[in-house]
């Protein structure tokens, strides 16, 4: 492809190692479909006949079939996707393959089609991410009145429903979803027309050929364009926090599947055995979830890295763009594939749920909230109440099991009434009632307004 400048031909260990065919021939379509357009718009504009337009995009396509058949040629000593195909294509249709070139250059090409291909990506996962979203909002349907503990420092704090907490996680993807479509919003912009890196001389109209590949806009800045990666960086970064969130819930799934908490049972279909201990069931894909998000950060710190030092405008750094990236899209999307399968057939114990939320003292706020009610000052509730769950402690006994009698040692403003407005878990719960709280009721209506949300964000 350069030739005329050299006496000797590349070294094949070079060849090899500065060659990205390897991983980049992933966006073959994508750099067909950046080809088809520039050379649409070539003819609009006079460079190209239509003649000659037309066996480009003749020629384009059926090497995109014979890609798809798997009857392709790739050449390693062409380098990359973009050279492979512009050599057949030539190899195909003669003298013209030789022109769809005019007034491009690989850097601007790369740029385009790695936006392209980002881009369709992002539509990918956002599908997933809603398919899991409303998997979430199932399972929550169904639990609006499952009693389960809450934890803080994973020591039992407050009764929750167990729906709250899958709203919970609801939120965090709610986040991830529109910082993937804010992204995408800087993604969809079209470098070509940039050329190497300071533009062509040719009469090029690139708003025309963002307005066919549907692009937003074009890159206002030749040298920008063909260089910066920040598109991808930002991508990476919103795949770290998608694979962060999976990752606490994966966290949360294997301790609620252990035989200490029992709260959960993943179907078997999710899980893997052990070749020497046959009682084991183990909950593999939320382990290998959360043991995957290292390599999505890893990714983006590559990418940070790969970028800060490059001076304007394209450096061949940029070629070690595309495995991180990969890497974090292949991840995120399987990630959240095992997800959206798995969570719709979780099967929470509920039985053992409220067990687990009657031990541990939950109810201790709601005791000091009772007595707050009747007029006293929070502070001194707390130091009631704490004295009250020191008993419980060493008689064994949760508040809702000591006697009226015992309970009125620490205070005589407590009455026959506590046990039903105080102590039980559903007291507990259906007083934390107003948005954002735990209450069946509460949590209903989330699920409601979570509904319209999604049809919303994904419109
Ligand atoms: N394979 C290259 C990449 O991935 C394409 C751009 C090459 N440009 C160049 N000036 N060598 O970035």
């Amino acid at each position: 492809m350069w030739g005329g400048r050299f006496s000797e031909a590349t070294d094949a260990f070079v060849a090899e190692f500065t060659a990205s065919v390897q991983f980049d021939q992933r966006f073959y379509k994508q750099d067909i479909a950046g080809s088809i357009a520039h050379a649409t718009m070539l003819a609009k504009v006079g460079v190209l006949t239509e003649a000659e337009r037309d066996d480009i995009i003749e020629g384009l396509s059926t090497i995109r079939s014979e890609i798809e058949a798997g009857t392709f040629e790739w050449r390693i000593d062409l380098e990359d996707v973009h050279m492979n195909i512009e050599s057949r294509l030539t190899q195909r249709i003669g003298i013209t393959g030789k022109k769809l070139h005019t007034g491009r250059s690989r850097n601007d090409q790369v740029a385009t089609d790695i936006r392209l291909y980002l881009r369709d990506e992002i539509d990918d996962i956002l599908k997933l991410l809603e398919r899991l979203q409303k998997g979430l909002l199932g399972l929550a349907a169904k639990n609006v009145n499952t009693i389960m503990p809450g934890f803080t420092h994973l020591q039992t704090a407050q009764p929750v429903t167990f729906g709250h907490h899958l709203l919970a996680w609801f939120e965090m993807l709610v986040r991830d979803s529109e910082r993937l479509q804010d992204c995408r919003k800087r993604v969809n912009r079209l470098p070509l027309g940039s050329a190497a890196l300071a533009g062509t001389t040719y009469p090029i109209d690139r708003a025309y050929t963002a307005e066919l590949l549907g692009f937003e806009a074009v890159c206002e800045n030749s040298l920008d364009a063909v260089s910066d990666r920040d598109f991808a960086i930002e991508f990476n970064a919103a795949a770290s926090l998608i694979m962060m969130h999976l990752s606490r819930m994966s966290e949360e799934l294997i301790l609620w599947t252990s035989a200490q908490f029992k709260f959960v049972n993943i179907p078997d279909r999710f899980c893997t055995g052990s070749s020497i201990m046959p009682q084991k069931k183990n909950p593999d894909v939320p382990e290998l979830i959360r043991g995957k998000s290292g390599r999505v950060f890893g990714d983006l710190i590559s990418l940070l890295t790969l970028m800060k030092g490059q001076p304007l405008a394209y450096n061949k750094d940029n070629q070690e763009d595309k495995e991180p990236l990969f890497d974090a899209i292949d991840t995120v999307r399987g990630s959240l594939m095992a997800f959206a399968d798995m969570i719709p057939a979780l099967v929470p114990n509920i039985e053992i749920m409220r067990e687990a939320a009657l031990r541990g003292f939950s109810t201790a706020t709601d005791l000091a909230d009772y007595l707050v009610k009747k007029g006293v000052a929070f502070r001194d509730a707390h130091e009631i109440v704490g004295k009250a769950v020191a008993l419980g402690v060493a008689e064994e006994k949760d508040l809702s099991e000591l006697t009226l009698e015992q309970l009125q040692q620490f205070s005589d403003l407590i009455t026959a009434d506590v046990f039903d407005k105080a102590l039980t878990l559903e007291a507990s719960v259906n007083a934390r009632d107003h948005i954002g709280g735990t209450s069946p009721k509460q949590v209903e209506a989330a699920i409601a307004r979570a509904h319209k949300r999604l049809e919303q964000l994904y419109a």
